[in-house]
């Protein structure tokens, strides 16, 4: 049937990325409103109520861990995101590298493999580099190169959980990817 965006009645977003590129930090730091200097390795599944998102639907932010996670929880999280952020660090050019060689790939077997068919929908992707205070230039250039070759990729933002900066804007394209996506995220197969 049709896919109606506004009947959604939440939005559950997964961080994800190489360790060490502050995803549980921009949880707690959007949470919290300040930069935690210590933070555990995972952050506690949080829910943000309607009334405080600017879509007006209660949403859940979910935070991966590898030390604490197994590869199939990860895929089963995976599977249950509506939106999957996939976080790297703009001063460590290896885990910008990670996003093609490792995690896009990696979201798109999980979304294929659940049934062995492949899957009609793409899940939609916001790519987030994090710690932006630590360098001047900008590696949206890098970026946008990915998007052209993965089109369930629905914005891309450069934050820091240290300033604050881009932080409530950063989940706020997370709900939009799902509740409004642009892409066409449908793959139309064989049509006669
Ligand atoms: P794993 O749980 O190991 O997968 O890492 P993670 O992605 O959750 O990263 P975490 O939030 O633990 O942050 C890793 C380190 O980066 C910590 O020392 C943070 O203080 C630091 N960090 C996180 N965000 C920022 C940021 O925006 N700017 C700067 N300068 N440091 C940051
Ligand atoms: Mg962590």
């Amino acid at each position: 049937g049709q896919y109606t965006a506004s009947q959604r009645k939440n939005v559950r977003i997964l961080l994800v990325g190489d360790a060490g590129v502050g995803k549980t930090s921009l949880i707690l730091s959007l949470v919290s409103e300040e930069y935690p200097e210590e933070v555990p390795p995972r952050a506690e599944e949080i829910t943000i109520p309607a009334n405080v998102t600017p879509e007006q639907v209660p949403t859940n932010i979910v935070d991966f861990s590898s030390v604490e996670q197994s590869d199939d929880a990860l895929a089963a999280e995976i599977n249950k995101a509506h939106v999957v952020c996939i976080v790297y660090a703009v001063d460590d050019d290896d885990s910008l590298d990670r996003i093609t060689s490792h995690w896009l790939p990696l979201v798109r077997s999980t979304c294929n493999s659940a049934d062995g068919e492949p899957d009609e929908a793409r899940k939609p992707i916001v790519l987030v580099g994090n710690k932006i205070d630590l360098i001047e230039y900008s590696t949206i250039d890098s970026v946008l190169a990915i998007m052209e070759d993965y089109p369930e990729i629905e914005s891309c933002v450069e934050c820091s959980a240290k300033t604050l900066h881009n932080i409530s804007e950063m989940f706020y394209y997370a709900q939009k990817a799902v509740l409004h996506p642009t892409s066409p995220l449908y793959i139309m197969e064989d049509q006669d």
